[in-house]
């Protein structure tokens, strides 16, 4: 499974890639626009971080307009993958960017059928959004788990990314599944290193090892 933050903090990204786990980045302009800086110098801070994918998104609605903004944003660097919303304009635009090589996210997907349509369109990864599908009261894996089956049962190569990941369970879970990527919050991230467990067993080969007062060497 990859490992993606969803993060547009630096200091995040930084931490998270040091740590040896991470594959990728994923942003969106709610996370840009809470860093409060230049979106282009953000992106170009974050290339030089990470060696892997990162997602920037569009906010063009429009065929023609998501087409010029993808261009742009991927000619930024080769690590580039261009956000879409799932909507009936962003996917006629994901056809013509994947025709021209320009790998694709698909956003904001909330059910198996348009998951369906994205992979058709040709899109790079899926994103299907289980926190806020939980919010509203459904369970958001069982929409992974649709679209897991559906790409097996007709092997599209489109990755399913699962996003809006609140805990560590649904990581797990998606992991279980079978998605390709999980995309966190560094605050997650950090939650899946912790056990009490071995937190209380740490310490009690450090005191032990104390009181036999031995050398490692
Ligand atoms: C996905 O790429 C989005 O950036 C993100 O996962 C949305 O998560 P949220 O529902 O916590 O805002």
């Amino acid at each position: 499974m990859k490992f993606f933050i969803d993060s547009a903090n630096i200091d995040e990204i930084r931490e998270a890639a040091s740590l040896g786990i991470l594959d990728g980045v994923t942003t969106n302009p709610s996370l840009v626009a809470k860093e409060g800086k230049n979106f282009r110098a953000l992106l170009d801070e974050i290339l030089a971080i990470v060696d892997g994918p990162v997602s920037a998104e569009v906010v063009a609605t429009d065929h023609e307009g998501i087409v010029t903004e993808a261009r742009e944003l991927a000619a930024i660097h080769r690590n580039i993958v261009v956000k879409v919303p799932l909507i009936r304009e962003g996917l006629k635009a994901v056809r013509q960017l994947s025709d021209e090589g320009i790998n694709t996210n698909v956003t904001l997907c909330f059910s198996p059928t348009q998951a369906l349509l994205a992979a058709k369109a040709g899109a790079t990864y899926i994103s299907p959004f289980i926190g806020r599908i939980d919010d509203v009261g459904t369970d958001g894996m069982d929409l992974i788990q649709q679209i897991v089956t559906i790409y097996q049962n007709y092997g599209y190569k489109t990755e399913v990314l699962a996003a809006s990941i609140r805990h560590p369970m649904h990581v797990l879970q998606a992991a279980m599944i079978g998605a390709d990527v999980a995309t966190i919050p560094f605050k997650i991230i950090d939650q899946m290193f912790k056990h009490p467990l071995t937190d209380i067993g740490l310490q009690r080969f450090l005191d032990d090892w104390k009181k036999n007062e031995a050398k490692l060497v």
